[in-house]
């Protein structure tokens, strides 16, 4: 081997020395065929890659990672792919969320103790991208996000339908008796038709067009369909400009600023964006050291129009939005309107995001809305706060009904979802349309996990009525492909203490989305009475049922979704110093 050139690049810790340390770390990687000279000085890349074959959403990945790495040799880099825990929201059990924390563990340990100067985040499924930004903003270096993309649009009897929503949709026209089996199983099989993401704007949608407009990825990155050659041109594109990232030392932490922060609030708001975004964000925020809070999300993003007109809140899907124009297209209207809050904010490939998009072209006005003919006018998080949620909860108003945003209605209360899917099929159950539905522990340490189960679905003997939505609240989630008048993330959760927890059938509840407001209408005295009374039962109950492993620490550590539900010792960024030598 010939002299080690002298390098500033963090690999030169691992590969520099002609010495005991210098010899085994090349060694061993030379076993994969490396010629000496890739140790020479060039920028090693990691390809943080989430695929697998039981994350469908993402198993398309690896080809995806050899576009990155043909631009990573162009530009002069060498590529290292590394696989991180996946996130597969179609089949975790409890619920991807769950793990969400520990994919972003995984992501950051293997990117501070590997050799490599910056990273490439493969990113895809709803929980993949939150959980990979996580952990890079924890280290800090360079990062490029390069998500999977969406799938084709789906199809149902010549008609498109949307992922996930259509699933909702269809089951309870099927509960309710207006479409066969067959119907149902012939959507099953046109419903995901092509390697990629929901193409509703759910959750894995919403993520990817908040990690474009956080800056972090190439523009177009969030819609272009996962099979269009053009996402392996980005692919290749993003491995180009990722080496020049490492020499123009642009780490996360310049493109992660708070401005960047505000602008992906607001382009959520514009997009009708999932109610999960402000979870991730909160908890991406929360890494880089940035602070947000929930009622930057009133702040910021209500009163936004929602121009993007895409299921489950509009008509379309991702396709039709790329064929549109894409998220540049509708950045660039925001703009255009005064509403991007701020166009100087750095992107990864050197522009600002206002650069990037205000020459985009904008192909099809239906998709695409102008600001004057909004989805809605009004689009946005609704933040509530109020005695049944001290800690806040949200609502999307552009998934619920006008009608139901100011309701009063009696509680009828589920203690958990096991409980709810035994009551709710009771043919006595004294519930009428203007009752609220109420399930308890599904929170972050209730499920635990937070799973998506908020959006309830309604009583079987309304359906049949003609019901199509009723006021649900709860600590849940929802899937941001779902829709209704749901009330989401009450904090704290019913397990935590919260008040969530004591509401009794038959109890009042007052939700005003205008006001912002969650009112448990029982008096001081009372609350105060049944609040006692539970936090001695939850002390008596403490440990029961607990099993130890991962989900144990989760339960201790994990904060309430006003806090983005990380765990607490993991919050912060904790830099990309190189660690001690292993032998
Ligand atoms: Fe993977 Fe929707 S299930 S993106
Ligand atoms: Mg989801």
């Amino acid at each position: 081997m010939s002299e080690i050139k002298k390098t500033k690049l963090r690999l030169a810790e691992w590969f520099g020395s002609q010495d005991k340390n210098g010899f085994m770390y090349r060694s061993w990687m030379k076993n994969q065929g490396i010629p000496d000279h890739e140790f020479q000085g060039k920028p090693i890349i990691g390809i943080c890659n989430t695929w697998s074959e039981l994350t469908p959403c993402n198993a398309h990945f690896r080809k995806l990672a050899e576009h990155v790495k043909r631009g990573i040799f162009e530009a002069g880099g060498f590529p290292v792919e590394f696989p991180v825990f996946s996130n597969g929201e179609s089949n975790l059990r409890p619920t991807a969320m769950l793990t969400r924390n520990l994919a972003s563990m995984d992501v950051e340990e293997s990117i501070r103790g590997n050799p490599m100067d910056a990273v490439v985040l493969l990113v895809g499924c709803d929980k993949t991208t939150p959980a990979l930004l996580m952990g890079a903003a924890s280290v800090d270096l360079p990062t490029i996000v390069v998500s999977g993309g969406p799938m084709l649009n789906g199809k149902l009897n010549g008609k498109n339908i949307g992922s996930g929503t259509a699933v909702w949709q269809l089951h309870e026209q099927m509960k309710g008796g207006q479409i066969s089996m067959h119907d149902f199983l012939s959507a099953e099989a046109g419903h995901s038709r092509s390697a990629g993401t929901c193409n509703t704007m759910g959750t894995a949608s919403t993520m990817a067009c908040i990690a474009e407009a956080l800056g972090t990825s190439l523009p177009h990155n969030a819609a272009i369909p996962a099979v269009d050659a053009r996402r392996y041109v980005l692919a290749h594109m993003s491995g180009i400009r990722i080496v020049e990232m490492v020499h123009e030392d642009l780490r996360l932490s310049k493109i992660l600023t708070r401005e960047n922060f505000e602008n992906a609030i607001r382009v959520n708001a514009a997009i009708g964006g999932s109610t999960n975004a402000v979870i991730h964000l909160k908890a991406i925020a929360g890494r880089i050291g940035v602070p947000l809070e929930l009622e930057d999300w009133t702040r910021i993003g209500r009163g936004t129009p929602t121009i993007v007109d895409l299921l489950p809140s509009g008509r379309y899907l991702m396709e039709e939005f790329y064929y549109a124009g894409g998220l540049p297209g509708a950045i660039r209207r925001m703009g255009e309107g005064g509403l991007l809050p701020h166009k100087d904010a750095l992107t990864v490939n050197g522009k600002t995001l206002w650069e990037n998009c205000i020459d985009a072209p904008i192909y099809d006005d239906e998709v695409i809305r102008k600001l004057d003919t909004p989805l809605i006018a009004d689009g946005g998080i609704c933040i509530l706060r109020g005695n049944l949620a001290p800690r806040g909860a949200v609502l999307k108003p552009s998934a619920a009904s006008p009608h139901l945003m100011k309701h009063r209605g009696r509680a009828v209360v589920f203690e958990d979802f096991a409980h709810y899917k035994e009551r709710i099929l009771d043919p006595d159950l004294d519930v009428d349309a203007n009752s609220i539905l109420l399930m308890k522990n599904c929170g972050p340490k209730g499920y635990p996990g937070m799973a998506e189960v908020g959006n309830m679905g309604l009583p079987p003997k309304l359906l049949a009525q003609g019901v199509t939505d009723m006021v649900r609240i709860s600590d849940a989630r929802m899937s941001g492909t779902a829709y209704g008048t749901v009330v989401l993330h009450v904090a704290p959760e019913a397990m935590a203490g919260g008040p969530l927890g004591i509401v009794r059938d038959g109890d009042y509840i007052e939700l005003d989305c205008h006001a912002g407001s969650l009112h448990l209408d029982i008096g001081d005295a009372e609350m105060t009475e049944r609040l006692a009374l539970r936090a001695k039962l939850q002390e008596a109950a403490k440990g029961a049922g607990m099993k130890g492993g991962y989900q144990a620490l989760y339960i201790d550590h994990v904060l309430q979704a006003d806090e983005g539900c990380d765990f607490d010792f993991l919050v912060g960024c904790r830099g990309s110093a190189v660690p001690k030598h292993s032998h």
